[in-house]
């Protein structure tokens, strides 16, 4: 296999000449025109001849691609290397984004990174030429926008390991977030199983101006749809308004699709992609893209389980938070300001900051930079910390070029370097800060509590950089940029005109330094290290295939309430450092749940802390993990709504096999979560009757009937009170056949070993 800086035209020809065919042979066999994203998945099914059934039918997919940021890719390419193959099956690439962390600036930010992650930089890059993996090395930006500037194409799709690859769904590519497990399955060639997703159209009409932008698009999507709307859906956006947006702009809304729990979300093809396409280097795909352009849209009267139209013309600016990203605001003393006064909320921000994977595109930066060149003219400069990330080396070096980062270091911004820092809390900011409760105001996309610095008392609101720049040049939280003014040094109140963009640079992109490492052409003599006293790396060992005995006397290790997102179950920040060592990173489990107990004298367990029925302390949850890890004691998690909400972390998942829990009963589940303990062998379950989660006490131990799961049959469990006595209680689950086996094996990673070894 080549493996090259972009997606090489040969694939995309490829996934293009099977498209009409397959097509057509969808809309025969479903009767009806068909919606983008099945025209897309119909063309990778592994058989296109087999039923599909939205919301039902489990199916078999060939991805084109996989792509791997550096915090997950450590601990898939480790089970990846247990498998036993010479090189991934499918072009793949890794790109070390997540480990930066950001303190003074780019420069010294990254010479630091370098140096403390060096092991872990060194094992990756290795890997990668062991696997004929194509590695994009720290500084190279943040993988998504990598992505979107190399190897996303229209019709094309990937699986990613990280929750927002859907970004590629501004190019037209079905790209999904996956847990490392699944890409391992993909990387050693097995098809990809996942259940046939159904599609949610959004309709957008007239088309955006002024300070409206393409995050208040998501923004508003995430209001109508929640932060679970979209679970087990495509969100396919088209209508006149949707051919109005450039390819970066319907990346930002793809991006943060996320949020609302979509399997991902995708835009037809237009010429806002093939221009995008040409002016990345890739004219030959748009060129391949036009002569089936018709393929690469939904078809005329495509059937859409749930529609809801969004008017652009009406869409105004929009901060979402703090705490979740559906609890949007409207800009403004009498939206925004109005909740913050009502609820405490510090309205002058601690920090403002514009960047991250959904938001860092050129046409974002000259936006804020048009906005910056007006206030400095004026006067102004930015009355809180300014932080910008641009989203990767070669739009770093393009705005360096074209004079927009200076434009933002003049009103007092501060450039770090080409990574996630601040939006996967590699942010360090002194603790007279964050000590207080304090708000922050981001272009990013996720803003659960602790995710920028670490800290419970930063409260972030999610905005288009726009509305960041504004609220950063007044100081205000509740700054309303299409109708309040700024004093200005002199005194004198000014406004601040709408901002202009330029979608693309006119003197084309410059490429900036060269940060992509190919595979060598023979790899044979490649040498792989991994330490065996490594804090940072470990050697996996197999999970122990499931005894054939019912699941009997499990204690509760915790019962969380409310959110038990998996920033909740494996904490990133400080512990991103472990993400390659499965040992030491389950000292984070469960550390941000909120336990559903209270203490024997009925004040609130500390978050994290619960009791350990073996002995009756109190103690952390994972110490309490250790310790029945340690006994033998398997145990049980129960989880509230949407438990594994968030991000694709297989740790979430691997933390908890790893120290011997073996099932997960909640109201309900995220997706990817979900299959995630499924993968590593675990027993997702859902309460039938979500009330009896209240009936499930501290002491009592939980029985888990009538094993393996059966397909579409729930099973039956039991409530063991501390007296004996029980309660009979049924959960449901969605394990499919296929997925029963993996229950059996211990997880799946031993389906593809065992196979391999056949
Ligand atoms: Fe990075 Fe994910 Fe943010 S890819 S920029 S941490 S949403």
């Amino acid at each position: 296999m080549t493996v090259t800086a972009s997606t090489p035209i040969e694939l995309v020809e490829r996934v293009y000449a099977s498209l009409p065919d397959n097509v057509q042979l969808g809309r025969e066999r479903l009767g009806r025109p068909l919606t983008l994203a099945e025209k897309i998945l119909i063309n990778h099914l592994a058989d296109p001849s087999v039923d599909v059934d939205r919301g039902v039918t489990y199916n078999d997919f060939n991805p084109d691609r996989v792509a791997m940021q550096d915090a997950t890719a450590q601990m898939a390419l480790l089970q990846f290397m247990t498998a036993g193959l010479p090189e991934v099956a499918v072009p793949s690439t890794v790109h070390c984004d997540h480990l930066i962390q950001a303190k003074v600036g780019a420069q010294i930010d990254l010479g630091v990174a370098i140096d403390t992650n060096k092991e872990v930089y060194d094992f990756l890059k290795s890997v990668s030429a062991k696997y004929q993996i194509g590695f994009w090395g720290p500084g190279s930006g943040i993988i998504h926008q990598v992505v979107l500037e190399n190897y996303a194409f229209p019709g094309g799709m990937m699986i990613g390991t990280d929750s927002h690859t859907p970004n590629a769904g501004g190019l037209g590519m079905v790209a999904i977030g996956v847990g490392g497990a699944d890409a391992v399955d993909v990387m050693t060639g097995f098809p990809w199983n996942v259940r046939w997703p159904k599609v949610i159209g959004v309709k957008l009409t007239g088309s955006l101006s002024g300070w409206s932008s393409p995050k208040d698009v998501i923004l508003e999507v995430a209001r109508q749809l929640t932060v679970k709307g979209g679970t087990g859906a495509i969100i396919e956006y088209h209508g006149p308004g949707a051919d109005s947006i450039s390819a970066t702009g319907k990346a930002t809304i793809c991006n943060m699709g996320a949020e609302i729990g979509a399997t991902t979300s995708v835009f037809g093809y237009d010429q806002n992609m093939a221009m995008y396409l040409k002016a990345t280097g890739r004219e030959a795909i748009a060129d391949a893209a036009d002569k089936v352009a018709d393929d690469l849209r939904p078809d005329e009267g495509a059937l859409y389980d749930q529609v809801i139209e969004i008017d652009l013309d009406q869409l105004k600016p929009l901060l979402n938070g703090p705490h979740t990203p559906d609890l949007a605001h409207k800009a403004g003393a009498d939206g925004v300001g109005a909740a913050a006064r009502e609820n405490g909320w510090p309205l002058e921000p601690s920090a403002t900051l514009i960047g991250s994977c959904t938001n860092s595109s050129y046409e974002d930066i000259t936006r804020a930079a048009s906005i910056a060149r007006q206030a400095a003219a004026k006067g102004l400069t930015a009355k809180t910390d300014l932080l910008i990330t641009p989203g990767s080396e070669q739009t770093r070096a393009t705005i360096e070029r074209d004079g927009l980062l200076a434009d933002l270091e003049a009103i007092g911004a501060t450039v770090l370097a080409n990574a996630c820092g601040p939006c996967i809390g590699q942010w360090s900011r002194p603790e007279s800060v964050t000590g207080e409760i304090n708000t922050i105001v981001t272009s990013f996309n996720r803003n659960f509590p602790k995710r920028n610095d670490g800290s419970a008392n930063t409260l972030a609101f999610v905005t288009s950089p726009d509305t960041v720049m504004a609220i950063a040049l007044s100081g205000r939280l509740d700054f309303d940029p299409t109708t309040d003014t700024i004093t200005a040094p002199d005194g004198t109140e000014v406004s601040l005109d709408p901002p202009v963009g330029q979608v693309l640079p006119d003197a084309g992109y410059d490429p900036g330094e060269d940060t992509f490492t190919p595979p060598p052409a023979d790899s044979s003599d490649v040498e792989v290290i991994v330490s065996p006293s490594s804090d940072r790396l470990q050697l996996l060992d197999p999970f122990p295939a499931w005894s054939g005995d019912d699941y009997r006397d499990l204690p509760i290790l915790v019962k969380a309430q409310g959110k038990f997102t998996t920033d909740h179950i494996s904490m990133a920040g400080p512990w991103l450092k472990y993400r390659g060592h499965l040992e030491n990173i389950s000292g984070n489990l469960y550390l941000g749940a909120v336990n559903a107990y209270t203490n024997a004298d009925g004040s609130a367990y500390e978050v994290g802390h619960g009791k350990n029925v073996l002995t009756g302390d109190t103690q952390t949850f994972p110490e309490i993990a250790k310790a029945y890890h340690e006994a033998g004691q398997p145990w049980v998690v129960i989880g509230d709504e949407n438990m594994g909400e968030g991000s694709s972390r297989e740790h979430a998942a691997m933390e908890p096999r790893f120290r011997m829990g073996l099932v997960a009963i909640a109201r309900s589940f995220a997706r990817i979560h979900e299959t995630n303990l499924k993968k590593q062998g675990m027993v997702p379950l859902t309460f039938s009757d979500p009330a009896t989660y209240d009936l499930i006490d501290e002491d009592d131990r939980i029985n888990v009937l009538g094993l393996p799961p059966v397909p579409d049959q729930p099973v039956h469990c039991q409530i063991v009170k501390p007296d004996g006595t029980t309660i009979d209680f049924e959960a449901n689950h969605t394990f499919s056949p296929e997925q029963v086996e993996w229950f059996r094996a211990g997880s799946a990673l031993n389906i593809v070993r065992q196979k391999v070894a056949d």
